[in-house]
């Protein structure tokens, strides 16, 4: 069949690999692509925020399933759209989406349906926030509702700092995400993601991953989208992943299916794990990003067939394949991310990184340019690798980093530390 992947990022260029593997894919068409999703097929002009445009192509060129890697046109209801159009689409409906959409929808179905989370009060008012926070103290947690890029949370360890992200908030700080604000309890505890393919009734585990959200070594810095992650996260042992199963994602899809509003994707959850037990600090619609670039080097069953049974509501029909191998992903940035960064700066060594064993590069946020390869975005490459452990996964990383001639770009040292500490011991 042929297939349209939408997105422009590493994890697009992760998706792409992987479903052009597919013995069921005959064409792969990207929208927009990245010189490395090039590689597995063809890229292509169009604006994925015009569902019309969407549904045209495909009419055009007969894709029979369409694969939706960013939240922006989940939550926008592209899904919901394709589908009235005819066409199979991955993803949750606009309504599912809420999920990673809507901070206080998650809050209010974890509460309904009893799901692990920490206390929360929501807020349209700052005056109310405010003595709120006043009364409840720090350290706490104030989130804008809506979709914020993953910059929407502040973390306080003052009252002050939190009554001032209040004031920043309803001040338009996020636009719209920012109308209703959360505020909830400081969790203490590691955080771990856990992925669950979902068919609206049926969760089938999908592997655990860490990443490391701040730009610098140590976990230093202002946060980013990821500068690196990895699979699997071992501190989500087998009881633990039982646990997140029975006590997080089968009460979610129940609550979900219940309210007319059956999830259908790939459900992400951030997780704390605290001394009482995982607890969901958020759901993302979507595959992560870097997660995807070390989950799908795990997968050894077919990514298309999952996601097609899952679009089916055939997931008790698939049983999933992960190597017990460990992957790595090392985010290479350009210099200033995630701030200003400088664009059109050339890259070498690409193919020199790809030729050792077990490694693979993903493109992000790169430009084709004739025959040279330019930066040109804030993550730029994601440097994969696998191992027996995530230790020599991420000697194999930096072995291939290494390779990558590229004075303006940077990455961090250390990705990785806190399994490789766990794996000593
Ligand atoms: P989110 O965008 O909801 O994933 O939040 C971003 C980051 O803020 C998370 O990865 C956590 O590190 C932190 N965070 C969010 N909620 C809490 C909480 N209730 N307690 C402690 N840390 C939190
Ligand atoms: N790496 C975090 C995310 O994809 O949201």
């Amino acid at each position: 069949m042929d297939i349209l992947l939408i997105g422009a990022g590493g994890r697009e260029h992760a998706l792409a690999w992987s479903l052009s593997a597919s013995p069921l894919c005959d064409r792969l068409f990207v929208a927009p692509g990245n010189p490395g999703t090039e590689q597995h097929g063809t890229n292509v002009v169009l604006d994925i925020a015009d569902a019309q445009a969407v549904i045209a192509f495909c009419r055009t060129m007969g894709i029979a399933f369409v694969v939706i890697g960013p939240e922006g046109p989940l939550v926008a209801g592209l899904v919901d759209d394709l589908k009235q159009a005819g066409i199979k689409a991955f993803g949750p409906s606009k309504a599912a989406a809420q999920l990673e959409g809507s901070k206080a929808f998650t809050k209010d179905l974890c509460a309904e349906f009893n799901i692990p989370t920490a206390a929360y009060r929501r807020f349209t008012d700052a005056q109310a926030a405010k003595a709120y926070i006043a009364n409840h103290g720090a350290p706490i947690v104030v989130k804008a509702d809506g979709l914020a890029a993953g910059k929407g949370v502040v973390v306080a360890s003052t009252i002050e700092e939190a009554q001032e992200a209040v004031d920043m908030m309803f001040g338009g700080g996020f636009g719209e995400a920012g109308a209703e604000v959360v505020v909830e309890a400081f969790l203490e505890g590691e955080e771990a993601s856990f992925f669950a393919l979902c068919d609206g009734t049926t969760a089938l585990p999908f592997g655990t991953a860490q990443d490391h959200k701040r730009v610098g070594d140590g976990d230093e810095g202002p946060n980013t989208g990821g500068m690196g992650a990895y699979s699997p996260a071992a501190v989500l042992t087998p009881e633990l992943q039982a646990r997140v199963m029975r006590e997080i994602i089968e009460p979610t899809l129940a609550g979900m299916r219940q309210r007319g509003t059956p999830y259908t994707g790939i459900l992400y959850a951030g997780l704390m794990l605290t001394e009482s037990g995982p607890q969901l600090i958020e759901y993302n619609a979507r595959f992560g990003d870097p997660e995807t670039q070390v989950l799908l080097p795990r997968l050894s069953s077919d990514l298309l067939t999952a996601l097609l049974a899952a679009v089916d509501g055939a997931l008790d029909t698939v049983s999933l394949r992960f190597t017990d191998r460990a992957a790595l992903t090392v985010v290479m940035a350009a210099r200033g991310y995630p701030g200003t960064v400088e664009k059109d700066t050339a890259i070498h060594g690409v193919a020199d990184a790809e030729a050792l064993p077990d490694v693979l590069v993903f493109h992000a946020g790169t430009r084709q340019d004739g025959d040279r390869l330019l930066a040109n975005g804030g993550r730029v490459l994601n440097i994969t690798a696998m191992g027996r452990t995530i230790t020599e996964a991420q000697h194999r990383a930096y072995e291939a980093v290494g390779r990558i001639d590229w004075p303006e770009g940077f990455c961090r040292g250390d990705i990785g530390w806190r399994a490789i500490q766990r794996e000593r011991t």
